[in-house]
């Protein structure tokens, strides 16, 4: 019978029995008549055990010489193992050594930020880092299941894009066949329009924003989830908005609990993501912020402390609702019942991580959005498509966008998202 070759992750179903696993030397060992190897492959991580009278002479010589990195073919049988955190080891049959890896630059040792960032192809090895992207694949999952069991149409939005959807700041431009483009800082625009064709649609997919600011909260290039919805207002928003983000918490409790404790994170703070959220006006959070005594002027957009600041009265996210229609995007629609509020609304997470999800209804009448496009100096040629929507059965709309890093730095409890994307894009960052 042959050997089977199976992932480390998969050890128990096969217990006693020889397997076949494939994958790096992570750290060696050694007691004299026995080699204690470390091998990870992805799914997990197992001890490897070599006794010096079990195996050819040669090839216990060649293990003893392994370095950090080394890429193996090793055969041998499950065995449980209590004192590991994975419950079983491997006592080793056979060993082939596919590359003797060269000195690995990232030791056990502290490394700067810098030294890993541009080392970020191979400290993405690294077990931390490891429990972070399975996170992120658990958090992306969630997002699309909760949309698909809603019956949602995902439809992808384009990267390059005639003009901004969130500012004319942070705008990338490229050379489009001696044209101006962008690349998009937002779907939102087409799912608008998607939504008028399919009634719930979402996008999910790179955005680009040029932050020119150093900070631990921006990205240049991040990744949002875009849900938009015909025929529904603001309170509809954040009820969604609220369904969407308890779920996804969940999912991570039920997937991702061993990647929390990797990283550290206590679950019982997610454990507190339950409906229903607190909901309070930007008015009431101004108030909030003079309280905590805050100088804060009404009409202004919150900064990073001033969220932190709110967020912390709470133990679960918080939405604030109607900000000053001065400080947000041309496109929210106006408070029917205050001529300054916008019907817009922020999901600010808890433990100050600040803004997670910004959204809101739409401004479905052509007249005031015709006047907002002038308003906000914005190239009318380049929204004419857009204002389509409002002459061809213009109806209520909604929707909102969240950022997946913000999101798994949250949840994660990290102090600085550039961890929680393969290969992160910054102000002053764009290798590897
Ligand atoms: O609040 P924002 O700018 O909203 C929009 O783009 C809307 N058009 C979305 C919509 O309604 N369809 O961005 C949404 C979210 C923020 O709440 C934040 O989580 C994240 O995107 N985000 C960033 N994440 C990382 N780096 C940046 N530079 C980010 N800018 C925004
Ligand atoms: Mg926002």
């Amino acid at each position: 019978m042959s050997i089977p070759r199976i992932y480390v992750e998969d050890v128990a179903q096969y217990l006693d029995q020889e397997v076949e696993l494939r994958g790096w030397l992570y750290n060696l060992r050694s007691s004299g008549k026995i080699l204690f190897l470390q091998v990870r492959d992805g799914s997990a991580t197992i001890q490897c055990v070599i006794l010096k009278n079990r195996v050819p002479a040669e090839v216990f010589i060649a293990a003893a010489s392994l370095t950090q990195e080394s890429s193996l073919i090793v055969r041998g049988h499950v065995q449980a193992d209590q004192r590991s955190t994975l419950g079983y080891e491997l006592q080793v049959t056979s060993l082939e050594v596919l590359h003797v890896a060269e000195p690995y630059p990232i030791s056990p040792k502290e490394h700067g930020v810098a030294f890993l960032m541009d080392h970020r192809h191979l400290w993405l090895r690294s077990t931390r880092q490891v429990a972070l992207m399975k996170i992120r694949t658990i958090v992306v999952t969630a997002i699309r299941e909760f949309f698909e069991t809603r019956s949602f149409v995902l439809v992808d939005a384009p990267m390059f894009t005639p003009a901004a959807c969130e500012g004319t700041t942070t705008l990338f431009e490229v050379d489009y066949f001696g044209d101006k483009a962008y690349l998009t800082q937002s779907g939102q625009l087409y799912m608008e329009a998607a939504a008028a064709a399919l009634g719930k649609v979402y996008c999910f997919g790179p955005v680009f924003r040029a932050e020119k600011s150093k900070t631990r909260r921006h990205l240049t290039e991040f990744w949002m989830v875009e849900p938009e919805v015909a025929f529904i207002g603001l309170d509809e928003d954040m009820q969604l908005a609220e369904d969407f983000l308890c779920h996804v918490v969940r999912r991570v409790l039920e997937r991702g609990r061993s990647y929390l404790q990797m990283l550290e994170r206590d679950p019982a703070r997610l454990e507190q993501v339950l409906p229903p959220f607190p909901r309070i006006s930007y008015t009431e959070a101004v108030e909030r912020l003079h309280a905590a005594g805050r100088d804060f002027t009404w009409g202004e957009d919150f900064g990073a402390e001033d969220e932190t600041i709110l967020a912390n009265q709470f133990d679960r996210p918080v939405i604030v609702h109607r900000y000053p229609l001065q400080c947000k995007a041309f496109y929210m629609k106006e408070d029917p019942l205050d001529a300054r509020l916008a019907l817009c609304m922020d999901v600010l997470a808890p433990e100050g991580y600040g803004e997670i999800i910004g959204g809101g209804q739409r401004e479905d009448s052509l007249a005031v959005l015709e006047s907002k496009i002038e308003q906000h100096a914005l190239p009318r040629e380049a929204f004419e498509w857009f204002l389509d929507l409002r002459r061809y059965g213009t109806f209520p709309h909604a929707g909102f966008g969240l950022g997946l890093e913000r999101t798994i730095t949250w949840l994660c409890g990290l102090h600085h998202l550039r961890e929680t994307i393969p290969f992160p894009r910054m102000l002053e960052r764009v290798r590897p």
